[in-house]
């Protein structure tokens, strides 16, 4: 473990222990995966000011995210299949984001379901909803989330027509794995993440089967999302929503201008700048590229999150800089968990939090609150 010093460390690992399948599934973007590569490079164009002799003790990375104190603002994303990643995977996260101090969000699209989820956890966690055509099925995942006392829903809304991942496609993925002799030799020669596996009842789509009427195929992700999720979303489905759920509410998926200036007006209480990890529409910005002309344009309206590329705590500060209150992180802790379970989510937390800590201090700043766009070089 201390040979593990930074984000790319644990992907390494995560790469020889995760079967291909899935550990595909996270280190892939749409098509040609120029949005995806766009998140991670566009960072580093951005340059920091460094600051020396200024007092730089007692320095604190604390904040708020929609009102909620963090220890850091970086929240755990969404991700679908993370108990495919390693057993019980968001149970594990979720525990790790708890003793950390940072919001943990479980997908529609998780293995662990809710209730799983909140039977190990003592502190509320986020709910992302993904809205199905089915909307019966729609209120019992906002009302099952309710009873789990999430303390915020995150609504997604990229993602109503699944992007195509080259990889998925090529891989056969799906959940569980499907026992063809390319997946038996993959999984046998990781034979940790099969005795996890082994050892848990949980390995298909907990949230959905069981709870939703007449589904087909769920463990095709693809042919799933194409039957289910509803092309017709609309912002009058967003008030409905807000409605039912009555809680913070925060619109996932904001890539544009106009439609930050849309998502202001309903009255959410946060908006995710973000491409979906550059996993729908390839050739789009990258999410800290669109961030600053989004958080110029909503002001005060609205709080602004953002998410995409962040693979070290620069990454974070770089963001806040550029106007977000909070980001969150994918494929970061999901590496951490593929390489070490509950322990790698606390290391991938740990590291970007000592970056972040280092940066602030060579920033010539105390308080993570106070990075601004001054603090950058342009
Ligand atoms: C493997 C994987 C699965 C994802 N599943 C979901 C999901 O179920 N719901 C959702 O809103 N976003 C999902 N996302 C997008 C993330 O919430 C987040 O926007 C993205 O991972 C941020 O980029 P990063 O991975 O570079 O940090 C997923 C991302 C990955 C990598």
């Amino acid at each position: 473990m201390s040979d593990i010093l930074t984000i790319a460390d644990l992907k390494d690992l995560a790469r020889r222990r995760v079967p291909k399948m899935f550990f595909d599934y996270a280190d892939s973007g749409a098509w040609t995966e120029s949005t995806y590569r766009a998140n991670e490079e566009d960072f580093q164009k951005i340059k920091f000011r460094q600051r020396v002799l200024v007092d730089m003790s007692n320095r604190s990375l604390e904040s708020t995210m929609i009102g909620q104190k963090v220890a850091m603002p970086v929240a755990l994303a969404p991700t679908g299949l993370t108990g495919m990643q390693h057993a019980d995977g968001e149970m594990l996260a979720a525990q790790a984001a708890e003793e950390f101090g940072v919001p943990f969000t479980l997908s529609t699209m998780s293995i662990c379901s809710i209730e799983d989820v909140a039977s190990v956890t003592k502190k509320p966690f986020w709910f992302q909803l993904y809205v199905l055509r089915d909307k019966d099925f729609v209120v019992n995942l906002i009302d099952r989330a309710k009873a789990a006392k999430c303390s915020a829903l995150v609504l997604t809304l990229d993602l109503q027509i699944l992007g195509q991942r080259h990889k998925d496609v090529r891989n056969g993925l799906t959940a569980p794995p499907r026992m063809t002799l390319t997946n038996i030799i993959d999984m046998a020669i990781r034979p940790r993440w099969c005795l996890g596996m082994a050892g848990t009842k949980r390995r298909t789509f907990r949230n959905i089967v069981g709870h939703a009427k007449g589904v087909g195929d769920v463990a095709s992700l693809s042919s799933w999302t194409t039957e289910q999720f509803d092309p017709q979303l609309s912002w009058k489905d967003v008030a409905w929503i807000k409605e039912r759920w009555g809680g913070k509410l925060i619109l996932k998926g904001i890539l544009d201008k106009e439609d930050a200036l849309m998502a202001a007006k309903t009255g959410a209480d946060a908006i995710i700048v973000s491409n979906h990890g550059g996993r729908q529409l390839d050739g789009a910005s990258s999410s800290i590229m669109a961030l600053e002309e989004i958080a110029d344009a909503v002001g005060d309206r609205i709080e602004v999150h953002m998410d995409g590329g962040i693979r070290s705590g620069q990454d974070v500060l770089k963001a806040l800089c550029l106007g977000a209150k909070g980001t969150y992180i994918g494929r970061p802790f999901l590496y951490g968990l593929g390489a070490l379970g509950k322990e790698g989510v606390t290391k991938a937390l740990e590291i970007i939090r000592k970056e972040m800590d280092i940066t602030l201090a060579l920033c010539g700043k105390r308080l993570v609150t106070d990075m601004g766009k001054d603090q950058l070089r342009r």
